[in-house]
């Protein structure tokens, strides 16, 4: 099966404000590929580099260094011109509607604005009747045209966000946790669409959610970050009947919690301890200060991410 996305070796480094030697390592070293038409949900706390990794992908950044492979072509050093073609390829949905559509546009010209970017279209009026056809397919009405984004709920504006990112007819949908910001009883609503639009249209995604759950239903595998780096990565199923490392224990045995306060700020009763910085990360494994099973080794030797099973990645030393 032909990878519609892969990633080898992906580094993003932020400088640090007022210094010069110290960087933030956001994503270091990172790798993974999608096959056309799946998708491999990514997971970690908050901080862990989930998000820049999904921006530097589509970039949003520019890479420190690595490949980013769309249909086998590496985009990562090309240039805001030559990446326009690309762009259609590729479209991301971010996690809160409300800053991601302007409130005082009408929803035709912010559907419309895409088609307009890549000069498909010069006025949004042209477009009227495909416009009307998106809004129908992600739940909307057609009589919303010409409304205001202001005037739409969480759940309406991602539903618009959605329509923005399909009217392009890309192959390949990052979404930053297109559902974190939603009200409960619109989430299933929201992924069941998402779902649904993979199926008819044989989309790409990478499915960005801070826990496990969150990603069960819709991954075919799933990645864990820590402290930009990837720890585990295998089929959905067998994260979930299997994991292996440490870190993706903790985020598994860490139950619902039913206190929303709790839930925003995302506790992870399985994992103790602090995350460290990821401006001075730790020596060894990055997970050793909060490691559970920590052995005298990984103090010391990173562990690199290396295949212990079948498809089944860890980068552990638990594991030889
Ligand atoms: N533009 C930026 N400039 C400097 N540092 C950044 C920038 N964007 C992200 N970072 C830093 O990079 C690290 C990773 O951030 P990122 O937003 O990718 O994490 P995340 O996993 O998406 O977190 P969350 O679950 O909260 O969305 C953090 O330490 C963050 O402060
Ligand atoms: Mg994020």
């Amino acid at each position: 099966m032909k990878n519609a996305l892969e990633v080898k070796k992906l580094v993003k480094y932020f400088p640090v404000k007022n210094s010069k030697n110290q960087v933030v390592h956001a994503v270091d070293n990172v790798s993974f590929s999608i096959q056309k038409g799946k998708t491999l949900g990514l997971v970690g706390e908050s901080g862990c580099g989930k998000s820049t990794c999904a921006r530097t992908i589509i970039r949003i950044h520019k890479p420190t260094s690595g490949e980013i492979l769309i249909d086998g072509e590496n985009i990562a050093n090309k240039s805001q011109k030559e990446l326009q073609s690309i762009r259609r390829k590729m479209q991301m949905i971010f996690q809160d509607p409300y800053a991601s559509l302007n409130g005082r546009m009408i929803v035709r010209d912010l559907i419309a604005e895409p088609l307009i970017a890549h000069n498909i279209i010069r006025r949004s009026s042209e477009a009227q009747d495909l416009i009307e056809e998106m809004l129908e397919r992600v739940g909307l009405q057609k009589e919303h045209i010409n409304r205001y984004a202001h005037e739409f709920s969480g759940g309406q504006r991602q539903r618009i966000c959605i329509a923005r990112a399909l009217i392009l007819k890309p192959d390949i949908i990052l979404c930053d946790e297109p559902i974190s910001a939603l009200d409960v009883s619109i989430q299933a609503q929201i992924v069941n669409m998402l779902k649904q639009f993979q199926n008819d249209l044989g989309l790409t995604y990478l499915f960005i959610a801070h826990d496990l759950s969150m990603v069960r239903y819709v991954s075919d595998d799933v990645g864990v970050m820590y402290l930009g780096k990837l720890v585990e990565l295998c089929e959905a199923v067998e994260i979930y009947r299997k994991p292996l490392h440490p870190y993706t224990k903790g985020l598994l045995s860490s139950i619902p919690i039913p206190s929303p306060k709790l839930a925003r700020e995302k506790v992870h009763p399985g994992i103790t301890g602090d995350i460290a910085s990821p401006i001075n990360v730790p020596t060894g494994c990055r997970f050793h200060t909060r490691c559970k099973e920590k052995l005298k080794v990984c103090e010391e030797i990173e562990p690199e991410i290396k295949e212990i099973s079948d498809n089944h990645y860890v980068a552990c030393h638990l594991y030889k």
